[in-house]
């Protein structure tokens, strides 16, 4: 089992030029201060990626994209951004299937299963993101909604599988499931895992969902916890600094 806890910041629909250069600045000494311990990195917009992979060049940070085409091949699809160009300006790895993918863009199994095949064979690291709402958990169906997302793993084909697993109604709203409830759904996603890309496969499986300086060390010390996806405390250096100390030296 991998021992490196993983920091990994979703910037969404956020940032500027100017903004992005300030909050990196702020960034690079904590997070090459923690590289042997954590591996630290940023889902960014698409148009910024280039632009803060040259800013980061030298450093331990590693640079993401919060989403690619579903379509694999270069062509005639307006607007959309393929795998091999996430790769090309230097994207290491991919958010798919964030929640909010699933619920503005209607994002379902078949398209995401679409996109983790074009980010591998373009050499990204695909980053499934599942998780329940709050009336899935009202109603008691969160295991069965969670294994249904992970269920198209088993068509993927993949030696490395790394989830996030975000509540959805835990996600920007400050409410965190107390860690009974994590440690639960995070063994259950490791144990669909193993039986959907069979016992030799390597798991990755991060939290996500009001992650916070307060409560990262707690957070980050539940079992099969192996790290963090950050949205709203990602977007200040001391907040997603403090995230990562806690990462490797638990309060
Ligand atoms: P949050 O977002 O940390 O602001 O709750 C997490 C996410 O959506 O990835």
């Amino acid at each position: 089992m991998w021992q490196q806890k993983w920091v990994i910041g979703n910037w969404k629909m956020n940032g500027s030029n100017a903004a992005n250069r300030t909050l990196l600045q702020g960034l690079f000494q904590p997070v090459n201060a923690a590289a042997a311990q954590v591996y630290c990195g940023i889902a960014a917009p698409n148009v910024y990626l280039a632009g803060i992979k040259e800013f980061a060049a030298n450093t331990a940070l590693a640079v993401g994209a919060e989403d690619v085409s579903q379509f694999a091949v270069n062509g005639a699809f307006t607007g959309e951004v393929s795998a091999q160009m996430l790769a090309d300006v230097g994207a290491q790895f991919v958010l798919v299937g964030h929640s909010e993918r699933r619920q503005y863009f209607q994002e379902d199994n078949t398209i995401l299963l679409e996109k983790m095949q074009n980010s591998i064979a373009a050499g990204l690291l695909p980053i499934l993101c599942v998780g329940e709402t709050l009336a899935e958990r009202e109603a008691g169906q969160e295991e069965q909604v969670v294994a249904a997302q992970l269920s198209l793993l088993a068509e993927a084909d993949l030696s490395e599988v790394a989830v996030a697993y975000e509540p959805v109604w835990a996600i920007g709203t400050g409410k965190v499931p107390v860690t009974e409830q994590i440690a639960a759904m995070h063994e259950l996603i490791y144990r669909q895992i193993l039986s959907l890309c069979g016992k030799d496969v390597k798991i990755r499986v991060l939290y996500g969902g009001s992650v916070n300086a307060g409560n990262a060390a707690e957070i980050l010390a539940v079992s099969h916890v192996d790290g963090a996806l950050v949205g709203g405390a990602s977007l200040q250096a001391d907040s997603f600094a403090a995230i990562i100390q806690a990462a490797y030296a638990p309060a």
